[in-house]
């Protein structure tokens, strides 16, 4: 059995988690492989909502297994965090349920700080980062001076790497920015709660998952952010410090390239974005508001993470095909189209227009796609309530035609909408 993979086909918050919610029920795995806690994966199920942003949604399944691979930058702070806040909502996650990588980088204090202080100084204005360090944790990683989940094994060397890394980072912050620094020994008597609290859960998990594999079993691997906010291939440099594109995640993984079978790119029927950069079909007034909501529901266009209002717009084909192209898209699953209800007449960006010409491909990558202006082709919508709808054919014949323009544009077929936040507002078309 294979490695199936869901990455975020835009900037992020496509609504990754709800999809991958859907295909754990036939993993025995779910596996993260690469970002931090400035991910955000919202699921809903009842009453109930889960708001995770370390942990792999797919541990929502009593079934299945959680594995943080070694591509990721963790802050053990947030991680307990969430293990409790699961707990609480009737989600325990013993060791048996979560194996850690020993590779992967951990986000101290320091990190944060240093985020916090780059983004109030950062030459050419802000990237608008969620301020959870990851930028200064993946610094270290390249660096070749970061702390690893591996070395929580050891107390007194942690001990000793945990001051080191704090010093370093004071005379940053101090010199270079003019923060106050952080107490090592502090740092460090918290790292030794950690450790002592984590020690069971850290694991070889590259080994882990060739067994899971080699056994029959499969194993979801479960994206963080979007495409375009990947370090190589996203809007640099508006983008995350990692890499959310799926190639990425046999690296962040450990696994080989003969792993892999489907390759789901999830996108919103409309486009979003947090932080800064360019964005050519955003919109203002009364189609933004339409498409954000106002706030009062969890899964209106307001961070996870950051609680920041999202910037919206048109989908933009474009961009889409695009991701198509760099993560090697099999599928599609189309989120929250019962927002499009009502709004009349819908837009999608099938092009752009600069430089006096049209263009069906950015012709140098996304470089200057504050430039493009976006040409739109417009589809009449439809007023139809789409909650409700669970199958294909009950679909209003305006959604499908959007959805065949999609298709037909992106060269990749749509097996999957969803109609609600619910697990199953969903149209599976089989
Ligand atoms: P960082 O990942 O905190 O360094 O932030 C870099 C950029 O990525 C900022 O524009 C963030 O808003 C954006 N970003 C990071 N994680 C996510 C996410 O999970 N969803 C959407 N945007 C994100």
């Amino acid at each position: 059995m294979p490695l199936d993979i869901i990455v975020g086909a835009q900037w992020g918050d496509e609504g990754k988690g709800r999809m991958v919610d859907l295909f754990a029920s036939g993993a025995a795995v779910v596996a993260r492989w690469g970002g931090g806690d400035n991910a955000g994966h919202t699921v809903t199920v009842g009453d109930t909502v889960f708001k995770l942003h370390l942990i792999p949604s797919g541990i929502i399944h009593p079934h299945t297994i959680g594995v943080m691979g070694n591509g990721m930058v963790i802050n053990p702070e947030t991680l307990l965090a969430e293990m409790a806040k699961l707990e609480e909502l009737g989600v325990p996650v013993p060791p048996e349920r979560l194996r850690i990588s020993l590779n992967a980088h951990l986000i101290t204090p320091a990190h944060r700080a240093l985020d916090a202080a780059q983004e109030q100084q950062r030459a050419g204005g802000k990237i608008g980062t969620t301020l959870r360090g990851i930028g200064p944790a993946y610094v270290d990683k390249a660096a070749r001076r970061g702390l690893r989940v591996g070395d929580m094994l050891d107390e007194e060397d942690l001990a000793d790497k945990v001051k080191a890394h704090v010093e370093n980072t004071n005379l940053q912050l101090t010199a270079l920015y003019n923060a106050e620094p952080l107490d090592p020994d502090e740092v460090a008597a918290q790292f030794a709660e950690y450790a002592r609290q984590l020690k069971p859960y850290i694991a070889d998990t590259s080994v882990y998952l060739h067994q899971v594999l080699a056994d029959g079993k499969r194993v979801l691997g479960e994206g963080a952010q979007g495409t375009l906010l990947d370090l190589d291939h996203g809007t640099y440099p508006y983008v995350t410090s990692s890499h959310p594109i799926a190639p990425a995640a046999l690296v962040g993984l450990g696994l080989g390239f003969n792993a892999v079978g489907e390759v789901v790119g999830v996108t919103k029927v409309f486009q979003t974005r947090v932080g800064e950069g360019g964005f050519p079909t955003e919109q203002d007034g009364a189609v933004a508001e339409r498409l954000r909501g106002t706030g009062e529901n969890p899964w209106d266009e307001f961070g996870t993470t950051t609680g920041r209002p999202r910037r919206v717009g048109w989908l933009d084909l474009v961009l889409l095909r695009y991701a198509v192209r760099v993560n090697g898209l099999t599928r599609l699953a189309l989120t929250k189209l019962d927002i499009l209800s009502g709004l009349k007449p819908l837009k999608i960006c099938v092009a752009y227009e600069g430089g006096g010409r049209t263009h069906r491909e950015l012709p140098l990558g996304l470089r200057g796609l504050e430039d493009f202006k976006p040409v739109y082709q417009e589809l009449p919508g439809w007023d139809e309530d789409v909650r409700a709808v669970r199958t294909w054919a009950d679909l209003p014949q305006a959604a499908r035609d959007y959805i065949h323009l999609i298709e037909e544009q992106s060269r990749v077929a749509v097996g999957w909408v969803s109609v609600g936040p619910e697990r199953d507002q969903l149209v599976a078309r089989g």
